[in-house]
């Protein structure tokens, strides 16, 4: 899982890691300009994004420019020692653009058209949006591109808008037409036979948008590549101008992974480096285990290499229906989980919070209240932190024994309707065996079906649904080598189209796990059945037929099922492969996973006491290792085991703790390294 595309990162000579914010200095007068300046010198600001957006007033209307700020505001950066990460100022059209040429505007999948007067209001899709986006991404090239305080581009913001126009329809077709070439082709994976579907012609075909009842699931699963395949698309325009006026400085664009992208391959999208933006979301389920889990993802996705942490919260997020503050500690504890993952550039949305407009309750570096608030000290302290980590700048996530499998198709198709159940919950499964992992001290990777499993001794792949060839061969592979893997009900189900895979399911693994089910028992939301080791299942149940040689590891002890396999393990030589025929949660998963880890010798890295309560971390560059050791709970922590020197403790710790929400990083040689 690699988006990283010529594997170029930002330069600085400092050698520090990178400190910063989304900079709006346009908001503000130009005696703010200076104290900013200060301020962000005392905090250690070390990078700011810039113009994201900007377009309005960079382009007054049609071809008329006003650099002159932005040429202030780059000089008066690069003048305090301050990197410039520049932003390409397309995500938010200027009024002008979208009076004269309304046919900019995305539409919603109902149909309606997007208004202006928000952001993000464009189609990517529309030849007119295109050349007056390119038009001032050029502009901004040729003026900017040499600047001596540029150190990285940032294509537009966070790409993502869906967007079900008919010039978007137009290029669905064309995307269709190179994939299938033959409309019978389409005609097969579509399935359109069902439901009188059939097509004579591309012409003929559309966006999946509301209809009166289930629109064709395979056309669903295209038209999610299609989109994810058409905003890189985008992405490769902006930065083909980006390269050709500056070769040297790296391009990237912000990511939003996990819970916003579904659907988004952005494993296969060209960045120099990857970048992404984080939001806590406090009244979500494992919410502050989500934050290791993106950040881990975000490391798979720039295949181990450092990436950046673009943009997360100093403290509330104001588009969470409650916008909860962040608690002592957590600012700097968040940022350096992002760090201990992986992260060399820690940026926050934003620097100066707004006084006006729709974010204006959105936190920041420098809030309402101004420097002199408890917010901007543990911003100034951040930065100090940062600057003690300077030496793990460059270095890479070390590899962990056990991988999760993380598959954005299986989540798209998994989830579509007309579907055994609505309760089904991709996402909430994947974080739950990681929380579960991580509850009993294990390091976890996050990687894709595709991946090379061989590293690693116990591969888990929840709610695989949609199963390749190819990746059926390469589990097989895994698993024939040695390798122990564990999948989940509604696992290899069908194929690339969405065709089921026939004979009984869990139709690719039937073989490899032993088992076969000729039908599902999905449970109503309130029903629940009970294992023999006293778990409970909840939403989903197999009834399970053992079709060779297969330790039954549980039962159910409840329910039509009583008596049968719950959970199985079939040998493969020194290799394995186990199944779980219902959703366990949290709990139910630490019952189950120490006979898995135990199969698999997968030991933790942590001391018995402290496995549930700190997660482990570590990067290395080959000759040392940072372990990080992170409180996951509001209370103290003794660490008198210390695995190495001592390079920093957050909150004020003595020696031998853990502050309540700390981090502490331990270096050592990798010869003294425990395995
Ligand atoms: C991000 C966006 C930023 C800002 C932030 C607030 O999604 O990129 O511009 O809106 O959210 O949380």
């Amino acid at each position: 899982m690699s988006s990283v595309g010529l594997h170029r990162f930002p330069q600085r000579a400092d050698n520090e890691l990178y400190y910063g914010a989304d900079y709006n200095p346009e908001q503000w007068d130009r005696e703010i300009w200076e104290e900013d300046v200060k301020l962000m010198k005392e905090a250690g600001v070390n990078v700011v994004s810039i113009g994201i957006f900007s377009w309005a007033l960079l382009e007054r209307s049609d071809n008329v420019w006003d650099f002159g700020w932005l040429d202030n505001v780059c000089d008066l950066m690069h003048k305090n020692g301050i990197s410039i990460d520049m932003g390409t100022a397309t995500a938010s059209p200027p009024p002008w653009l979208s009076t004269a040429h309304p046919e900019i505007l995305p539409t919603f999948k109902d149909g309606t058209i997007s208004s202006p007067g928000s952001r993000n209001h464009y189609r990517i899709t529309s030849p007119v949006f295109r050349k007056y986006a390119l038009r001032l991404v050029q502009k901004l090239a040729d003026r900017y591109g040499s600047h001596p305080g540029l150190i990285a581009w940032h294509v537009n913001n966070e790409l993502g808008t869906p967007d079900y126009s008919d010039d978007a329809a137009a290029a669905f077709r064309i995307w269709l037409e190179r994939k299938y070439k033959h409309i019978d082709k389409l005609n097969d994976a579509w399935g359109t036979a069902f439901w009188s579907q059939r097509y004579n012609d591309y012409n003929e075909i559309l966006p999946p948008r509301v209809g009166n009842t289930f629109i064709n699931p395979t056309q669903q699963l295209d038209w999610a590549r299609y989109t994810s395949d058409s905003l890189s698309n985008y992405l490769d325009d902006e930065t083909a101008i980006l390269r050709k006026a500056s070769p040297n400085i790296p391009v990237t664009t912000n990511f939003m992974l996990a819970g916003q992208t579904k659907g988004m391959d952005v494993a296969n999208w060209k960045v120099d480096f990857v970048s992404n933006d984080h939001y806590r979301m406090p009244g979500r389920e494992l919410d502050a285990d989500e934050l290791s889990f993106s950040a881990s993802l975000t490391s798979a996705v720039a295949g181990g290499d450092p990436w950046w942490l673009m943009e997360h919260s100093t403290s509330a997020v104001n588009w969470q229906s409650v916008n909860t503050r962040k608690k002592a500690g957590q600012l700097i504890r968040d940022s350096l989980t992002h760090v201990a993952h992986g992260a060399d550039a820690v940026c926050f949305f934003q620097w100066r919070q707004s006084r006006s407009g729709a974010e204006k309750y959105h936190s920041s570096m420098i809030p309402h209240a101004g420097p002199n608030s408890r917010l901007f000290k543990d911003v100034v302290q951040l930065g100090q932190d940062l600057k003690t980590l300077a030496e793990i700048r460059g270095s890479r996530k070390q590899l962990a024994s056990v991988a999760i499998v993380w598959d954005w198709e299986s989540w798209v198709a998994s989830e579509q309707d007309g579907h055994p159940t609505t309760l089904v919950d991709y996402f909430r499964e994947a974080r739950e065996w990681w929380v579960a992992l991580m509850d009993l001290g294990i390091r976890v990777d996050l990687i894709t079906a595709q991946h090379d499993l061989s590293p690693y001794k116990l591969v888990v792949a929840p709610i695989l649904y949609l199963v390749r060839d190819s990746v059926k061969s390469n589990i097989e592979n895994f698993v024939k080598a040695g390798g122990h893997f564990v999948t989940t009900y509604f696992s290899g189900i069908v194929d690339e189209n969405d065709h089921v895979r026939l004979g009984g399911y869990p139709g690719a693994f039937t073989d490899l796990l032993g088992i076969r089910i000729e039908e599902w028992a999905p449970l109503l939301p309130n029903e629940s059945v009970e294992l023999d080791d006293g778990s409970a299942g909840t939403i989903w149940t197999d009834d399970v037929d053992l079709t060779s040689d297969v330790h039954v590891l549980r039962k159910y002890a409840s329910g039509e099922l009583e008596g049968k396999a719950a959970v199985t393990l079939k040998s493969h030589g020194h290799g394995s492969a186990a199944y779980i025929s219902t959703r366990l949660n949290v709990e139910g998963l630490k019952s189950l996973l120490p006979e898995l880890l135990q199969n698999s010798a997968v030991e933790s890295g942590l001391p018995k006491s402290l496995r549930s309560t700190v997660e482990l971390a570590v990067r290395t560059d080959g000759k040392k290792e940072w372990e990080f050791w992170i409180n996951r709970t509001g209370k103290e922590i003794d660490v008198s085991d210390a695995p190495g020197k001592l390079v920093l403790a957050t909150g004020g710790a003595s020696v031998g703790k853990l502050a309540a929400r700390g981090i502490a990083v331990f270096r050592r040689e990798v010869s003294e390294s425990r395995k």
